[in-house]
């Protein structure tokens, strides 16, 4: 049996590989020839695996689908092996100069998300767009592209999903039925067409073979899920020591603060001010103390400082560790230090060197990084980054050594700079989770970094804007993602702080962070009722933490975003749970909540809230929603007049009145939630029982993971994981179900809360937790 099929003809080389059942790897070369089998993002390990097919020179075909090739065109066409089709090509490729372009047939029904952070609906269809990382300041809806290139998108008809991810670096587009209504097509500037196909058939099947192809994202320290604190920039040692106090004094729970490139001497990277923060190790050692965590900002570039003293420049200049520009001397650039030179992230002896580099004492006390502006940004130019003919040396297991243009490197340029700091971080203190956060990536740089979607704006669009941006960097790899909470550029009103804070604390990362010259950003700063209701919204994360850190370990194994768009949830509800603008905002955070703040949240209309079929409750009462009418959905898909009041597929509507008081938050029935008491900082052990808020529904169930929350002793077994179920019995009593534990950790808790909504007044019960494996709830 063989794993993959050629096909020639038209002067064309092309070869399907079955690397899974359900996921085919196209390469497609001209002049006979195979292009070269190298991959960023894409591990060796993954391009190896083979499955068992079948193969004619007809197709081939998997346990789960099969591929057919039209003999004299070479047209391809994947089809599920129930006769549904995957995805076929609409037209040969073509090839321009150095680029090709590729067609394939879009169904009237198709929906398209992914590919990373674009700003817009989340639905991509009916649109172009670019991938080609850019420094994007105050980027606005029309802003493309951003700062991240992920050439993956999702295609979701009602009910099944496929994916497409398109392995190639250099500048590359999209378009979905923007030329013809019923083709999208995709190229690049240059390199080659090797591309995967991911069959599905449920989003969420896409989803994880995605992961598995490009690879896990690592898990967060815990700390990374407690609220954040930033700003561009606390200026002195003193404004930062405010801060912390304040925090405290105020009783706002906190675990990070975030020290931007003010800190910095003169904004060189790896120095501290010495006139604004003389004593950066006590100050550092202080907030420790205090439970904070600091995170420092370490830009890639390198200032041109010559015989000055400054190790990184002489010690990467002495080690020949900088791209060079065409005559072959080191390439330089402006940005904020003036003028830098720029580390050759593609070879390995450079990365090795950039990670030496954080063995500085002043990272002593320091619990993550901040890998800003590199995508790269190089001011003063008007492509904004370095010229296309820049030289880098590539130096990678599974690559010839060779040289590439920028051209080729650009897009990989932060994904590397990311991987370079992780690496260095794990190796300089093995066995501590390294956090490194990135503005620029590619597919995969999901292995190494978290990210944020950039210098978004103070606007109430840019709140809104917030949510689509998030669940598509979910979609494309980066479960752990989070936006400026309040905006960067421009100051928040009072109101919009406040939803933002609310909004933000059922994001992945959930961090405040401003530009220079705007208003103070952090909680307090409104007065009252404004303190309050941030207050009690970043309360309510550090109650939910058990949920938030069991999804984020769910999202690590699996690489199911913790944000989720509702047909992810939902893919056979009426309309994919719908799929027009309006529904963007909606979200489903984890399996059991979802989160509906108002589509246009500057206006004070009510809305209608689509809650997908199945049983519901209002998340801060408990209340039960019964007998709801069915959702008035505009623009379906088309598909869903013959499913109409189907209470099996219907979504249902209730409609809301905007108040600053409460972002409306819903249970699905059949979770069981856990919660902790309140704590100040992911430091503190919780004191009580761990809360399990039960919320029935015909299939039951809730999970919880634990760990000690920084080391990678979890692989090992040090961990607690315990599974929970509830079932309601013929006599109407309800059995809640406790499982065995798994792993060495022990809980912080000798008891639980168990809290059961919907069956009449909230009912709670306190239990030991000892052997205990059956409640019965009368
Ligand atoms: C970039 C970053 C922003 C940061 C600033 C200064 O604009 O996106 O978050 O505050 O640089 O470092």
């Amino acid at each position: 049996m063989s794993a993959e099929i050629d096909w020639l003809g038209q002067g064309r080389v092309m070869r399907i590989t079955a690397l899974r059942d359900d996921i085919l790897r196209v390469q497609v070369g001209r002049d006979g020839a195979l292009p070269a089998d190298e991959s960023w993002a894409v591990p060796h390990a993954r391009r190896a695996a083979r499955a068992a097919l079948q193969a004619s020179p007809a197709g081939l075909r998997t346990a789960a689908l099969r591929a057919s090739i039209d003999a004299d065109s070479g047209a391809l066409r994947i089809e599920a092996l129930d006769g549904r089709e995957v995805l076929a090509d609409a037209a040969p490729p073509t090839w321009d100069r150095d680029g090709f372009r590729l067609s394939k047939c879009l169904s009237k029904q198709t929906h398209i998300f992914g590919l990373g952070d674009k700003i817009g609906a989340l639905d991509r269809r009916g649109r172009s767009v670019v991938l080609w990382n850019t420094d994007a300041y105050k980027f606005q809806e029309s802003t493309d592209p951003l700062y991240k290139a992920i050439p993956f998108f999702l295609g979701f008809t009602q009910g099944h999903a496929y994916g497409l991810f398109l392995d190639n670096s250099h500048q590359s587009r999209f378009e979905f039925g923007v030329l013809h209504p019923d083709r999208l097509s995709f190229g690049a500037n240059g390199g080659s067409i090797d591309y995967y196909v991911l069959a599905g058939p449920t989003p969420k099947d896409v989803i994880s073979a995605y992961h598995w192809l490009t690879g896990p994202a690592p898990l967060p320290p815990l700390w990374s899920f407690g609220y954040q604190q930033s700003r561009y920039s606390y200026m002195s040692a003193d404004a930062v020591r405010t801060v912390a106090t304040t925090m405290r004094e105020q009783n706002i729970p906190c675990d990070v603060l975030w020290f931007d490139i003010d800190v910095l001497d003169r904004n060189r990277p790896f120095t501290i001010d010495p006139d604004r923060f003389p004593d950066f190790p006590a100050l550092t050692s202080i907030l420790r103390t205090q439970g904070f965590k600091p995170v420092i900002i370490t830009d890639l570039h390198v200032p041109r400082l010559p015989d000055q003293g400054y190790a990184p420049y002489d010690n990467g200049a002495a080690g020949d560790h900088f791209v060079r520009d065409r005559t072959g001397a080191p390439y330089v650039g402006d940005v904020w230090p003036g003028p830098c030179c720029f580390p050759d992230f593609t070879r390995q002896a450079t990365r090795d060197w950039w990670g030496t580099l954080f063995r500085n004492p002043i990272f002593d006390q320091i619990a993550g990084i901040w890998n800003d502006m590199n995508e790269p940004s190089v001011f003063w130019t008007d492509s904004r980054t370095m010229p296309l003919d820049v030289q880098h040396r590539i130096d990678e297991p599974g690559f010839a050594p060779r040289t590439a243009s920028h051209a080729e490197i650009h897009n990989l340029f932060g994904m590397q700079n990311a991987r370079a700091t992780y690496d260095g971080l794990l190796a300089n203190r093995p066995g501590r989770r390294p956090f490194v956060m990135s503005r620029a990536s590619f597919a995969g740089g999901q292995r190494t970094a978290l990210t944020w979607t950039g210098d978004n704006s103070a606007t109430w669009n840019h709140l809104r804007q917030s949510t689509p941006m998030l669940l598509s960097l979910g979609l494309s790899g980066f479960a752990f993602a989070g936006c400026d909470l309040g905006g960067f550029a421009g100051s928040p009103s009072p109101d919009l702080l406040t939803r933002w804070l609310q909004l933000g604390m059922f994001n992945p990362v959930s961090r405040n962070h401003s530009d220079k010259g705007t208003r103070a950003q952090e909680p307090w700063v409104d007065g009252e009722p404004h303190t309050t209701l941030r207050r009690r919204a970043i309360e309510e994360r550090y109650r939910l933490l058990p949920y938030i850190y069991s999804l984020a370990e769910e999202s690590a194994r699996l690489g199911l975003p913790m944000m989720r768009p509702l047909f992810m949830e939902f893919p056979d509800a009426t309309g994919g749970v719908p799929l027009d603008l309006e529904a963007d905002s909606q979200f489903m955070f984890g399996p059991a909540l979802l989160v509906a703040p108002a589509p246009y949240p500057d206006t004070l209309d009510d809305y209608q809230v689509m809650l997908p079929p199945g049983d519901w409750y209002d998340y801060w009462t408990g209340e039960a929603l019964l007998n709801l009418p069915f959702a008035k959905l505009a623009g379906g898909s088309g598909n869903e007049t013959n499913l109409r009041h189907d209470p099996a597929t219907m979504p249902r509507a209730i409609t809301v009145r905007p108040d600053l008081a409460r972002l409306p938050v819903y249970a699905r029935g059949g979770s069981i939630i856990p919660r902790q008491p309140l704590v100040q900082h992911t430091g503190q052990t919780p004191q009580g029982a761990l809360e399990l808020a039960v919320y029935p529904g015909p299939v039951c169930r809730g999970s919880l993971y634990l760990d000690d929350g920084e080391s990678f002793a979890y692989r090992d077994g040090e961990f607690l994981r315990q599974e929970f179920t509830c079932k309601t019995r013929p006599d109407g009593t309800l059995a809640l179900g406790i499982g065995e534990r798994e792993g060495r950790t022990k809980p912080w808790w000798d008891r639980f809360t168990i809290i059961v909504h919907g069956r009449g007044p909230v009912r709670r019960i306190d239990i030991a937790d000892s052997a205990q494996a059956q409640v019965i709830i009368v």
